[in-house]
């Protein structure tokens, strides 16, 4: 009997699990980013060797499982047939779904090669723009987390919950899609953005921000929280420890701040032609956000940006046309 996509995925990560232990490098490279052996084995992080088929030679019995694997983007089919791993000489992150299931992989180099990140391709089990790296983890230990926060990286999230910030996801190597949104906003009130303080980090909050306005149903909120340029926040809390980084937290941004304050960066608001790119860009987005109390409020507040304060109905009739 053939096993299936899950029991694969889930032999192959107690594989990678097991090759950590005879790979002093890997565990060189591990201790050297400040993990701990509980930490590491809470995430169940392992690693791949750098051979050419140290996992095609322990998990395929048959020619069916190398079809499956190859399917599941654990091994590269060749052309003229056979097949060889796809993760070679990297550590690695397995990606659990809602259920606790192994449905993917993130593998990191050891130094310097790239891609820095190696990542599992889309299979039948995997998609990536739909999953979040540490949910299961958030779930497990919080029934209803107050809230969620979303960050660029796998080692984010580990480090994270190392210092015992443990309500922290990654998306994996994409930019947080709405489904995404959805997903936390599902489990959640609120969710806080903090990405890396770079400014791809920057550009991933603002596309975060747009792609988040359709969930911002009565009762959701999202906060956004801006890192030093030279930090993630796993060096951050590092450096600063879990409070510094908690303090963070409860100061961030709200999204309408964020929202306004990008959009009137480069406008000048006294004259007529920047009040009325405001207008137009602001109210685009905020056509997106569902009727009620979040969409007023963004109205209120763009009518005070605007400086039509005592004439807020004559925005209204613009949103409504
Ligand atoms: P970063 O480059 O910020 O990596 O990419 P990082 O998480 O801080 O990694 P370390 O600290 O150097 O180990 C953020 C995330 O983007 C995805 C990964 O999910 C990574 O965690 N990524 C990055 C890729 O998928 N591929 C890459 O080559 C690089
Ligand atoms: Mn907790
Ligand atoms: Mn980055
Ligand atoms: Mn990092
Ligand atoms: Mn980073």
């Amino acid at each position: 009997p053939s096993a299936d996509h899950y029991q694969l995925m889930e032999w192959a990560t107690r594989y990678f699990q097991n090759q950590l232990k005879t790979a002093p490098q890997a565990i060189d490279y591990l201790k050297g980013r400040g993990l701990t052996g509980e930490i590491v084995k809470q995430f169940a992080i392992g690693y791949a060797p750098g051979g050419w088929d140290g996992l095609r030679q322990t998990l395929v019995r048959s020619a069916a499982t190398e079809a499956q694997l190859i399917e599941l983007g654990m091994l590269i089919g060749r052309d003229g047939g056979g097949s060889y791993d796809r993760f070679r000489d990297r550590i690695m992150f397995p990606i659990r779904d809602r259920r606790g299931r192994v449905i993917g992989f993130g593998g990191r180099v050891l130094g310097d090669g790239t891609p820095k990140y190696l990542n599992s391709p889309e299979t039948p089990i995997f998609h990536k723009g739909k999953e979040l790296f540490g949910l299961y983890q958030v779930k497990e230990r919080h029934r209803t987390p107050a809230r969620i926060l979303i960050v660029e990286g796998y080692m984010d999230v580990v480090a994270l919950a190392q210092f015992g910030v443990d309500y922290a996801v990654a998306s994996l190597g994409t930019s947080t899609t709405a489904d995404h949104m959805h997903l936390l906003f599902r489990t959640t009130s609120e969710v806080v953005c903090c990405y890396d303080g770079d400014n791809a980090g920057r550009e991933a909050a603002w596309r975060a921000l747009e792609n988040a306005l359709p969930g911002l149903q009565d009762g959701k909120d999202l906060r956004f929280v801006f890192l030093p340029q030279e930090h993630d926040p796993d060096s951050f809390i590092r450096e600063y420890g879990r409070g510094a980084f908690e303090q963070k937290l409860d100061d961030a941004q709200s999204y309408a701040d964020f929202l306004f304050e990008r959009l009137t960066r480069d406008l000048n608001l006294s004259g007529e032609a920047g009040q009325n790119e405001l207008a137009n860009k602001a109210i685009a987005l905020i056509r997106r956000v569902p009727e009620g109390f979040n969409r007023e409020s963004l109205l209120t507040k763009l009518s005070v940006q605007l400086r039509w304060g005592e004439n807020e109905k004559r925005l209204r009739e613009i949103f409504h046309r």
